[in-house]
């Protein structure tokens, strides 16, 4: 925090020598606090100076003209460190009284940009599992933190509507069922359907060829076929809402890889024309050897087309349809080989936004007992889990709160919560395996946790009436305790911006969880209301910043702040 201003103190200190962004690069944050709160390693510049470290050090804290937040600074060897001002840190924090808590009142940085974010990307006939958690609230949080930044963001939900697993479907309801028990029934039912299909196919392979002539007569537009199609996705459109309901999300545009039928020819004509296409037993691929990857198949011997065609057509669509500043693909690293296929393929079309692409990758998530599988049925649905964490939630209330009102409301909250939480603790990369134990674990770093310190302070609010801001003594939240927290507060925009920046939400989460700790911390060691007038002001205010950082860092992630639990 304040790197930026320190950064321009000292490259005004050295007379040029060091310009502001090579301070600004070099700065660190001291693991130990009497190292202070920033320190500029000298080392760094001895050679382009010429100088020893401790005389860089010291000549720059000699001409230094520091910002006001910065208290002193010490020459420590080599190192230039810089002390806050708690009293500045509370007038920073002060002038902060009146901001926007919007969801859109952060920095501007963003301004102009437009971000297209494809993220959950379901495949239609496959109820939501766990395994489909990770990239819908990662997703959906980055798609908030571009917003809250000033971007324009663009929620893309690529659904996986296209395939021959729609061939197999229709033959299993046609064989076990009927169009009107799937369009009454629920998801689940027609996955059994689908988990049916391919037990039976192992043993009988005509299967596969009826379902391949039912998926050609998808594909040519027959209306039989397409009826069925068009069940199969109105009925997992249905529950897949019910789940997006549940955690407050919502797309701009479900353009799925059916949308892009007809809109792939144009993108194999560029290929073609660009002399990238290559014949390969009767099918087009694009070499790739020369990058040290397997070719890129866009179209079958038969003259079907693959998810990487239809992935060219949709980035061409993209770029035209909302001409973004970058597109994000927040899918899990098992299709890393896919992405980087894709990305050079249309750099070498000359796609002009190749660069501009990324693949937001994160871990897989398994369960105890290994890897799971829609086909063999061996899964967790999401579902599932939010209502049992939400029950669990429910009991907790029961037995902990039973005058809350609203009960079934904050229950939902904190479950769904959790359940959130889980999945944006860790940075992406990392490998989940998921236990329900700790998913409902409400102790500890997690939502309940974070949400029940807001509730805290909503309710000391509540008591201590509304602060007045000019009658504060701020003397009164100048502890060590105190000053943890303010820090803590006024580092919150440099959070979001570096979560928005790494495309890593955990940031936000972890942050969450931190400044509720600091909180909490100063709460049991200070009184807030009911002592002497000056102080009860500083304190109800800072009481009133966590308040409303902690729903704004829970709102950037999808977590709810129940005002009382
Ligand atoms: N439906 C795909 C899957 O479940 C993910 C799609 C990701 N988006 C994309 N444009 N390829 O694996």
């Amino acid at each position: 925090m304040f790197e930026r201003e320190i950064a321009k103190s000292i490259a005004a200190a050295s007379g040029g020598a060091i310009t502001a962004a090579e301070a600004e690069a070099a700065l660190e944050i001291p693991k130990e606090k009497k190292m202070g709160d920033v320190a500029l390693p000298c080392f760094k510049f001895a050679r382009t100076l010429r100088k020893a470290s401790p005389v860089i050090a010291k000549e720059l804290a000699e001409s230094l003209s520091a910002p006001d937040a910065v208290g002193r600074t010490e020459v420590a060897g080599g190192y230039l460190n810089f002390f806050f001002s708690p009293e500045a840190l509370c007038r920073r924090l002060a002038a902060q009284a009146d901001r926007d808590w919007s969801a859109t009142a952060g920095e501007r940085e963003g301004e102009g940009r437009t971000v297209c974010i494809d993220y959950s990307s379901v495949n239609i006939a496959k109820p939501f599992h766990i395994g489909h958690l990770s990239t819908t609230v990662i997703g959906a949080a980055l798609y908030r933190i571009f917003a809250y930044l000033g971007y324009t963001p663009v929620g893309i939900n690529h659904l996986g509507d296209w395939g021959t697993q729609f061939g197999k479907l229709i033959v299993a309801v046609r064989k076990w069922s009927s169009l009107g028990e799937v369009e009454s029934r629920d998801e689940y039912f027609l996955n059994s359907l689908y988990v049916r299909y391919h037990k039976e196919a192992e043993e009988d392979p005509s299967l596969d060829i009826d379902a391949r002539a039912w998926f050609k007569r998808i594909e040519d537009g027959d209306k039989e076929a397409t009826a069925y199609f068009d069940v199969f996705k109105e009925v997992t459109m249905r529950a897949v809402g019910r789940i997006y309901d549940r955690l407050k999300i919502r797309f701009d545009s479900y353009a799925g890889e059916s949308f892009y039928n007809d809109k792939m020819q144009p993108c194999l004509d560029i290929l073609e024309r660009k002399g990238l296409l290559t014949e390969s037993d009767g099918a087009k691929v694009v070499r790739l050897d020369e990058w040290d990857m397997p070719p890129c198949l866009l179209v079958k011997a038969d003259g079907a087309t693959l998810y990487a065609t239809r992935d060219i057509a949709a980035a061409y669509y993209r770029a035209k349809t909302y001409d973004f500043y970058k597109c994000l693909y927040v899918v899990a690293y098992q299709q890393n080989l896919h992405f980087k296929q894709l990305f050079k393929v249309l750099e070498l079309m000359g796609f002009e936004k190749a660069a501009d692409m990324e693949h937001i990758a994160f871990g897989m998530v398994s369960l105890e007992d290994g890897a799971m599988s829609t086909r063999s049925g061996r899964v967790v649905w999401l579902s599932e889990v939010l209502d049992k964490a939400v029950e669990k939630a429910r009991g907790i209330i029961e037995e902990k709160n039973p005058d809350q009102a609203d009960k079934d409301a904050v229950a939902e909250s904190v479950g769904v919560g959790a359940v959130v939480f889980s999945a944006l603790w860790n940075n992406r990369i990392k490998d989940i395996v998921f236990s329900f134990d700790k998913v409902l674990n409400f102790d500890g770093e997690t939502a309940p946790y974070v949400q029940y310190t807001h509730a805290r302070c909503a309710s000391t609010l509540r008591k201590g009436g509304a602060f007045d801001l000019a009658a504060a003594d701020m003397g009164a939240i100048c502890s060590e305790e105190g000053i943890d927290v303010v820090k803590c507060l006024l580092s919150f925009e440099d959070t979001v911006r570096a979560a928005a920046k790494t495309r890593e939400p955990c940031m936000v989460t972890r942050y969450a969880v931190e400044l509720a700790e600091k909180f909490n911390r100063f709460y049991i060691g200070h009184r807030i209301v009911g002592g002497d007038a000056g102080a009860t002001n500083a304190r109800l205010f800072l009481a009133y910043m966590v308040k409303n950082t902690l729903k704004t860092a829970l709102g950037l992630i999808g977590i709810d702040a129940p005002e009382s639990m």
